[in-house]
Order: structure tokens, then sequence, then C-alpha cells
């Protein structure tokens, strides 16, 4: 029986994805590498460093910063994030999101944040609906991000849930892997194409509803 969603927040719950690509760019031109959006794509949902590495590998630059100029270019990153993140509110929420979260809450779904994102506490707030989580996963204490399943198996223990007791809800591909690899039900929010391996997908998150997720679950 299905008690509870654990919800990834950047492309779910609110379009961060932009901003997370600006901050990535300029730090990128400083460092001699150009990124573009279609580049962007395979920084969704993986952390901040594996982000900075995976640019770093692209600029064929990985071995041109010691361990501690990377985390200094990561914190740098962060702080161009931070300034741009500042006007979200919850206008900022994704079309649907908030009724989907009054479904769910007027079902008695306890709900989870799994997000890789270290502002994903804040964000919460600044959209108006962080009094609507039970838990937040913190990314902080994970031994391995997305695709591993770690954090949406931390997310079920944390409401007190199985794994088979949870739905999760994300939009990038990693984010999908490891929703799968903890044995838990997939919704994905994205392309035919790229939301493949989920059990079930909605194109945009105006259609996610909770009556047709239990029904996709029952047609399994
Ligand atoms: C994920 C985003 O949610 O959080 C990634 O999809 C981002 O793009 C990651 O790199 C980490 O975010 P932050 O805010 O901790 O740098
Ligand atoms: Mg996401």
């Amino acid at each position: 029986m299905i008690k509870g969603f654990i919800f990834d927040l950047d492309g779910v719950l609110t379009d961060t994805a932009e901003y997370h690509y600006l901050a990535w760019q300029e730090l990128a031109k400083k460092m001699g590498i150009s990124i573009d959006r279609v580049f962007n794509e395979q920084l969704k949902g993986i952390s901040r460093m594996d982000s900075l590495e995976r640019i770093l590998a692209y600029g064929n630059k990985s071995d041109a910063y010691t361990k501690e100029e990377k985390l200094q270019l990561a914190d740098e990153k962060n702080e161009e994030y931070k300034k741009l993140i500042t006007k979200i509110s919850p206008r900022d929420l994704l079309p649907g999101i908030k009724e989907f979260m009054a479904e769910l809450k007027q079902a008695d779904m306890k709900l989870a944040l799994a997000s890789a994102s270290k502002n994903g506490p804040d964000i919460l707030n600044q959209l108006g609906i962080a009094d609507l989580f039970d838990t937040i996963v913190d990314p902080a204490a994970l031994a391995n991000g997305k695709p591993d399943p770690e954090i949406f198996i931390k997310g079920a223990k944390q409401l007190n849930l199985t794994p088979e007791e949870c739905i999760g809800v994300e939009d990038a591909k990693a984010g999908i892997d490891s929703i799968n690899a903890a044995d838990m039900f997939s919704v994905g929010v994205g392309t035919p194409e790229s939301m493949k391996f989920a059990d079930m997908f909605v194109v945009d998150t105006a259609q996610l509803n909770y009556a047709s997720i239990l029904a996709n679950i029952k047609d399994r």
C-alpha cells in the first residue's frame, strides 16, 4: 500500500535548471571552457562536485586544479547560483504542483524531499511549501549521489516507510535510475525518450495526478 511520495526538487517542483546552467556557464568561461544547454542536460540531478568534474572533463582540464581549488570553484559557482535564486517565490512552483501536493496531503501521504541540492531547504522555504514536507534527506550526508539508490532509500527510511510503500518523482535520468534501483515505483516528468526507464511518466507537471498514478501501479 502506498503511504508516501519522495520528490526530487529541481525540474519537478520548480525549474532551477536554467539558474544552475547560467552559474556553471559563467564559471566554465573563467576556466576557458564553453558549455551549452545541450551539455547542461547531463548535469541535471547530479551533485555540485560531480557537475564540476564533468565540466572539467569536457574541457580536458580534469587535472588542471587541485582538490582545494576545485572546492573553491564549486563554492564560486554556488555563490553565483544563490544570487540568481534570491527571487524564487511561490509563483515559481511548476504548473499543477500546488494542486498535486494538496491531493497528496488530502490522501494522508507522507512527503519527503530527495534532492541532490544543498540549497533544497532554502528553496522549499522560498516556494512556500516547506511545511508540507515531513522530512528532507541531507545530500551532504550521502556516500553516493544519484543514480545510486541511497538518497531514495534514505527518504523512505526517514518517513518510517519501506521503498515499496513509496513513490519517487523525478525529471532526470540519473534520478529515475536511482528510484528504480531503490525498488520504488518511479514517476517521471519529461519526454518519452528521457523517461523511458520510468514506471510511468507525464510530459508536464500539470499532468501529475494522485488517482492516475495509483491506477498505473495497479496496472503493473
Ligand atoms: C540537483 C540539480 O537537484 O542539485 C543539479 O539537478 C545540481 O543540477 C544539484 O548540481 C546540486 O545542487 P546544489 O544546489 O547543491 O549545487
Ligand atoms: Mg531534477
